[in-house]
């Protein structure tokens, strides 16, 4: 398993998006964060913007479902072409059977964690997921501070993954930039979403690289 980078366009310039996307072409995803105004307080995209994004981008989308009818939209969005699927532990009524559904139209299945919610009750379901999805801010909004008190749970997840022998992703999400990347690297995340680090940035391919370059030198495996 490699480093993966998935810039969050939460931040970008929306009347804009083709050029947002292609301003970050070295990357390996765009994240797109959906929001519904229940499961966080923010509204953000919805199904039209992924599916222009999924048709008409140039990368493939890591969508992130921030909302509260996860069973019924995680489908829709793998049905959409998404790439990747992150919907929360805490809004579906049954994450064996949506990763599932994910699988079956195709797409990559990810299962997301709010700061207070544990691995601990999904450690027996992680040959069910592609990906665990660690969020490192309470989900809602870009631009806030890395949480370092999650860097135990990474430490978990990761130890967790190693005795399946599986190769399911770590993803964190959430105040990730040049200054945390390393050490959320080096608990075992392997894969990045990025959000201001990168759109703030003024060459965001440049900051990509420095990014992907600092965690490939952190992560053990
Ligand atoms: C937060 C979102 C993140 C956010 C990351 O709820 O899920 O994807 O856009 O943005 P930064 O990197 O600015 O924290
Ligand atoms: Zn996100």
């Amino acid at each position: 398993m490699g480093i993966v980078i998935s810039p969050s366009i939460l931040n970008a310039d929306y009347l804009n998006l083709g050029g947002e996307v292609a301003r970050i072409s070295n990357a390996d995803y765009v994240h797109v964060d959906v929001m519904d105004n229940h499961f966080v307080p923010a509204l953000s995209m919805g199904a039209p913007t992924v599916e222009a994004l999924v048709t008409k981008g140039t990368l493939p989308v890591d969508a992130h479902l921030m909302i509260e009818a996860a069973d019924h939209w995680a489908p829709v969005f793998a049905d959409l072409g998404c790439y990747s699927v992150s919907f929360h532990a805490e809004a579906t009524a049954a994450p064996v059977r949506l990763a599932r559904e994910v699988h079956k139209l195709g797409s990559r299945a990810s299962l997301a964690l709010r700061p207070a919610t544990d691995i601990a009750p999904y450690i027996d379901l992680l040959p069910e997921f592609d990906m665990i999805m660690i969020m490192t801010v309470e989900p809602g909004y870009g631009g806030q501070k890395f949480l370092d008190v999650m860097l135990p749970k990474i430490e978990r997840t990761r130890e967790a993954i190693r005795r399946t022998g599986l190769d399911v992703w770590i993803q964190v999400d959430g105040g990730v930039s040049q200054e945390t990347i390393e050490r959320a690297a080096a608990a075992g995340a392997n894969n990045f979403v990025a959000g201001l680090a990168v759109y703030r940035a003024e060459d965001a391919a440049a900051e990509i690289d420095t990014l992907r370059a600092l965690a490939l030198a952190s992560y053990h495996g």
